[in-house]
C-alpha cells in the first residue's frame, strides 16, 4: 500500500510532465494562434494556472485557445479561426450556443427578476418536467452545479442510511467534493491492481480522514464489485457510478452491467446513486436509467439540462429524498432553482422534448455518422484506433487496442492517460 504522500508525489511527478509539455510553443501554432497564446500568458499572471478549471489547460498541447463567441454549432476564437464545436462546453451546450427559445426565455426572465429568493411556480413546473421523463424522479430538488448535486446525493444517503461510507468506482469523476476525489486518475507506477486498485486521493488537499469514507472499486466487473460489498456493506450507504464512464474518454457499460450493479446494491442494502451529469438529458429523454432500463434510487443532472446555464438537480425516490427538510437533512443554496437558470432550463427542455424527443433521435443519427466516418478515415489511413460510445457521446482512442471497459487498461498502459486517450 502506498502511503498519501508517496501518491501524492507520483501524481505531482505526472502532472509536471504535462505542465513541461504545455510550455513548448511552435512557431506555426503560435501564429495561427497569437492572440490566444498572447492572452493564455497575461491570464497566467491574474488566474492561477491561467484558468478557472484546470481541464481547459491540461487537456489542450502547447497551450489553450481561447474562444471568444458562438453560434449553434460553431464557436470561434480570439484569433478568429471558426470552427465546429466538438467541446459543446463538455456537453452543457446540448441545443448548440445561443439557442433562440433559450435566449428568448432568459431575456423575458430578466425582466422580471433573475432570481427571487422563494420557491417559484417556474421551479415547479421544471420539476415535473423532470419527473415526466426520468424514471426514478419522485421528487426533485435544484441545485447549480454537478459538484453540487452528488455532494447533496452523497448527504442525503448517508442521512437515510445512517452509514457513513460510499462506494465509488476508479477512473469515475463525480465533482469537485473531497467526498468524490479518490482514484479519478492515477499514474500507473501507484494505480495497483486491475481488479483491487488503490485508494488515491485526486490531488493535494483532500483531508486523509475524508479517504476513510470512501471505498473504491473498479467498474464494469461485477465479481470484484460484489467481493468489495462482502467486505464494507454493513458501513456503505451507497454506491455512485457514473452509468457510462465519461471521464476516461467514453466507455459504455458492458451488457445487463448496470443490472448487475442495482441486483447487488439491492442484496447488500445499499442505495444506488447515477451520476447523470454526463447522460442526463443527452443520451435519452430519461438518460442513462431510461437507455439501460435500470432505475437508482437516487440520480443528479447538470451540463444538458441548463443548455449552457448552471444549474442542477437531484431526482430520487420519495422517501429517500423525503430526508430533506427542516428538522430533518438541511439542504440549502443561496441560487437554488433561480429563476435565471430555471427559464433556460424550462426552454431546454421543452426543445429537447418535442416532437416525442425529437432531439435526441437526432444526436444518435449524427453521432453514430461521426463515430462511423472516423472509423472509415482511420481505416483508410491505416491508423490504429477506436471510437466507442454511445452516438451522443463518444471517443476517438489512438490505440492498438480493441476495446476499453475499465480505465484500468488505458491508464495502466501508459505514464498518463491523456497520451493514450487522445483527448
Ligand atoms: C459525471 C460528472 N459528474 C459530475 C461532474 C461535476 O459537474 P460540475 O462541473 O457541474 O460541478 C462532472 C463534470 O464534468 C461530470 O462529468
Amino acid at each position: 500500500m502506498f502511503t498519501q504522500i508517496e501518491a501524492e508525489s507520483a501524481i505531482s511527478q505526472a502532472r509536471a510532465e504535462t505542465d513541461k509539455r504545455a510550455v513548448r510553443q511552435p512557431a506555426r501554432i503560435v501564429s495561427q494562434f497569437s492572440r490566444s497564446f498572447t492572452l493564455y500568458e497575461e491570464a497566467k499572471k491574474h488566474l492561477p494556472a491561467g484558468a478557472s478549471s484546470n481541464i481547459r489547460i491540461y487537456a489542450h498541447d502547447p497551450f489553450p485557445i481561447l474562444f471568444e463567441s458562438g453560434k449553434g454549432s460553431r464557436v470561434w476564437d480570439v484569433d478568429d479561426n471558426e470552427y465546429v464545436d466538438l467541446l459543446s462546453s463538455y456537453g452543457a451546450v446540448v441545443l448548440g450556443h445561443s439557442h433562440p427559445a433559450i435566449l428568448e426565455a432568459i431575456n423575458r426572465q430578466l425582466q422580471n427578476g433573475t432570481m427571487l429568493g422563494t420557491t417559484t411556480e417556474l421551479e415547479v413546473e421544471v420539476a415535473k418536467k423532470i419527473q415526466s421523463a426520468v424514471p426514478c424522479a419522485e421528487m426533485v430538488s435544484f441545485a447549480n452545479t454537478g459538484t453540487e448535486a452528488t455532494m447533496e446525493a452523497v448527504r442525503i444517503a448517508r442521512a437515510f442510511s445512517g452509514r457513513d461510507k460510499i462506494l465509488k468506482f476508479e477512473g469515475h469523476y463525480h465533482g469537485h467534493h473531497d467526498y468524490v476525489l479518490f482514484s479519478v486518475e492515477s499514474p500507473s507506477v501507484v494505480a495497483g491492481l486491475e481488479q483491487a486498485p488503490s485508494k488515491l486521493p485526486y490531488y493535494p488537499g483532500i483531508p486523509d480522514e475524508v479517504s476513510r469514507t470512501v471505498v473504491v472499486a473498479p467498474w464494469n466487473d461485477p465479481a470484484s464489485l460484489e467481493r468489495v460489498l462482502k467486505r464494507n456493506a454493513n458501513d456503505l450507504a451507497a454506491i455512485i457510478t457514473e452509468p457510462v464512464m465519461g471521464s476516461a474518454g467514453i466507455i459504455p457499460p458492458k451488457e445487463d452491467y448496470l443490472k448487475s450493479v442495482r441486483e447487488l446494491a439491492d442484496k447488500y442494502d445499499i442505495l444506488l446513486i447515477f451520476d447523470e451529469v454526463l447522460t442526463g438529458f443527452r443520451i435519452a429523454p430519461g438518460g442513462a436509467q431510461e437507455f439501460y432500463g435500470v432505475k437508482p434510487d437516487i440520480a443528479c443532472y447538470a451540463k444538458a439540462l441548463g443548455g449552457g446555464t448552471p444549474i442542477a438537480a437531484v431526482a430520487g425516490r420519495r422517501d429517500v429524498m423525503g430526508m430533506i427538510g427542516p428538522g430533518k437533512i438541511g439542504y440549502g443554496g443561496t441560487y437554488n432553482g433561480n429563476s435565471m437558470c430555471l427559464a433556460a432550463a424550462n426552454a431546454t427542455l421543452d426543445e429537447l422534448m418535442r416532437d416525442d424527443g425529437a432531439a435526441f433521435r437526432h444526436m444518435h443519427l449524427i453521432g453514430t455518422e461521426i463515430m462511423e466516418g472516423l472509423r472509415d478515415l482511420m481505416a483508410r489511413y491505416d491508423q490504429n484506433g477506436i471510437v466507442q460510445g454511445i452516438a451522443p457521446m463518444f471517443q476517438l482512442y489512438f490505440t492498438e487496442a480493441k476495446r476499453f471497459s475499465t480505465i484500468a487498461t488505458p491508464s495502466r498502459a501508459t505514464s498518463t492517460s491523456t497520451e493514450s486517450f487522445g483527448i
